[in-house]
C-alpha cells in the first residue's frame, strides 16, 4: 500500500538539500562556537553565514533574530519574555482565542502568577476584530498575540493592521508565523510587529530548531539563563547542523514560495471538486476563511462521520491527515479553534485537516478523495 502524507501542518519531510547541507556541517564542524580556537570560528561562522541567509529572506536584520529550539520556544521566549520585561507598565495581555497551545499554555500560566490575560474571540471564519481589540487595550496592556495564520483552520489574520494599532498605543505585538513561512511573502520589516515566531520544521527543514524576530528597541526578559549565546538573549549551545539546515529550508521555501503557493491551491481545488463530484457538497462544510486562507490547510467536516473514524480509516488506507485536536488518553478533545468559531457540534466533531507540501502529487489526491467516498459509503450503510 502505498501511504500518503497530508499532514504537512503537523510536520514536513525534510527536503534532501537540507538533509544534505546538515550532514556536512555535522561531520565536518564540531567546535564549540563559544570556542576561541580555529574549530570554535568555524562553527561561529556556520551561526553567522546561517542567521544571515534567514534574515536576509524574511527581510530582518541578523541581529533581530534569535534561534531557538522551534516554534514552541520562540512562542514562550516572546510571552514570557515581554510580560515579565514590561511588568513596569502592567500585567494585562491580548491573546487571540485560536492560538497555537505554545502560546495559550503559556498565557494561562502567566495568568497563574498574576498577570491578566484576555482572550480575543474570532468569527466562524475564525479572524480576529480589530475592532474589539481597539475595545479592549487598557494603558497597562503590554503584549498582543495574534498569529499570522492558523495551523488547524488556515485562516490568516490582519496582522499589519492590529501591529499598526499595537505601534500607535505604545503595545507590543507578538505574531506566531510559524505556518505563514514559506506559504505567504514575509516581510518582517513590514509586518509592524516586534516577535515573529518561526520554525523550520513546517517548511521541509529538520525538527527542533526556530527563531524568534525581536525588532530593534526591544527587550526581552531571557527565559533561559547560562551562557553569553545569542548576545545574551539565548543561552545554550548551537544547534549547528540545525541552523545550517534551517538556512537552507528558508532559502528553498522562499525562492519557491510562488511555485508552491499554485500548486498547493491547484491541489486544494482539486480534493474539494473531487468532493464534489464524489460525496456531493451536501455532504461536507470546509471550514475557515475562503478569502484570507493558507492554500495548502483546508479544514473539511463531513458531518455524517465523526472525526475519529475518519482519520482512523484514512490511517488503515495509508492516507495521514489530522484532526487538529489534541489526543489526550485515547480520545481526541474537540478542537480549541474550532470551538471558538462558533461552529455547530457536528461540523466540531468531525472535522478533519488535510494539508499539503513536498511530494504530494494529484494521483494522491484522487486516491483521498476515492478513500473518502468509500468511507463515507460505508458508514452511512452501517447506519
Ligand atoms: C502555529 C504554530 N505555532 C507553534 C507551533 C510549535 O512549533 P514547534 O513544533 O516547532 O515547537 C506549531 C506547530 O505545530 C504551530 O503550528
Amino acid at each position: 500500500m502505498n501511504k500518503i502524507y497530508m499532514d504537512h501542518a503537523a510536520s514536513t519531510p525534510v527536503h534532501p538539500m537540507v538533509a544534505e547541507e546538515m550532514l556536512r556541517v555535522m561531520s565536518g564542524t564540531y567546535g564549540n562556537a563559544s570556542s576561541v580556537h580555529a574549530f570554535g570560528r568555524d562553527a561561529k561562522r556556520i551561526v553567522s553565514t546561517s542567521r544571515e541567509t534567514i534574515a536576509s529572506a524574511i527581510g530582518a536584520r541578523s541581529a533581530d533574530l534569535v534561534f531557538t529550539s522551534g516554534g514552541t520556544e520562540s512562542d514562550n521566549a516572546a510571552l514570557f519574555g515581554a510580560a515579565y520585561a514590561r511588568v513596569d507598565r502592567g500585567r494585562h495581555l491580548l491573546v487571540s482565542q485560536i492560538e497555537h497551545h505554545a502560546v495559550l499554555h503559556a498565557a494561562q500560566r502567566l495568568a497563574e502568577e498574576g498577570f491578566e490575560v484576555e482572550y480575543i474571540p474570532v468569527d466562524i471564519r475564525g479572524r480576529v476584530d480589530l475592532d474589539w481589540i481597539r475595545e479592549h487595550v487598557r494603558p497597562d496592556t503590554t503584549l498582543i498575540s495574534v498569529m499570522f495564520a492558523n495551523n488547524e483552520v488556515g485562516t490568516m489574520q490582519p496582522v499589519r493592521e492590529i501591529g499598526a494599532f499595537a505601534r500607535e498605543r505604545g503595545i507590543w505585538f507578538h505574531t506566531d508565523a510559524v505556518q505563514a513561512l514559506g506559504s505567504l511573502p514575509l516581510d518582517c520589516g513590514d509586518l509592524n510587529a516586534d516577535l515573529i515566531s518561526f520554525s523550520a520544521h513546517k517548511i521541509n527543514g529538520p525538527q527542533g530548531i526556530g527563531a524568534l524576530y525581536i525588532a530593534p528597541n526591544i527587550k526581552l526578559a531571557p527565559i533561559l539563563y547560562g551562557g553569553n549565546q545569542e548576545r545574551k538573549r539565548r543561552a545554550g549551545t548551537e544547534n549547528l547542523a540545525g541552523m545550517a539546515g534551517f538556512a537552507k529550508a528558508v532559502e528553498l521555501a522562499v525562492s519557491g514560495l510562488e511555485e508552491r503557493h499554485a500548486e498547493s491551491l491547484r491541489l486544494r481545488k482539486q480534493l474539494l471538486d473531487g468532493l464534489k463530484d464524489t460525496i456531493g457538497e451536501e455532504a461536507f462544510v470546509v471550514n475557515g476563511d475562503p478569502e484570507h486562507s493558507l492554500a495548502h490547510v483546508v479544514n473539511i467536516s463531513f458531518p455524517a462521520v465523526g472525526t475519529e473514524t475518519m482519520l482512523m480509516n484514512l490511517d488503515m488506507e495509508g492516507i495521514a491527515a489530522a484532526s487538529g485536536s489534541a489526543c489526550t488518553s485515547g480520545s481526541l478533545e474537540t478542537s480549541h479553534v474550532l470551538r471558538a468559531m462558533g461552529l455547530p457540534e457536528k461540523v466540531l466533531n468531525s472535522a478533519i485537516r488535510f494539508s499539503f507540501g513536498l511530494g504530494n502529487t494529484s494521483e494522491e489526491i484522487e486516491a483521498v478523495v476515492k478513500s473518502i467516498e468509500t468511507i463515507t459509503g460505508r458508514v452511512r450503510t452501517k447506519r
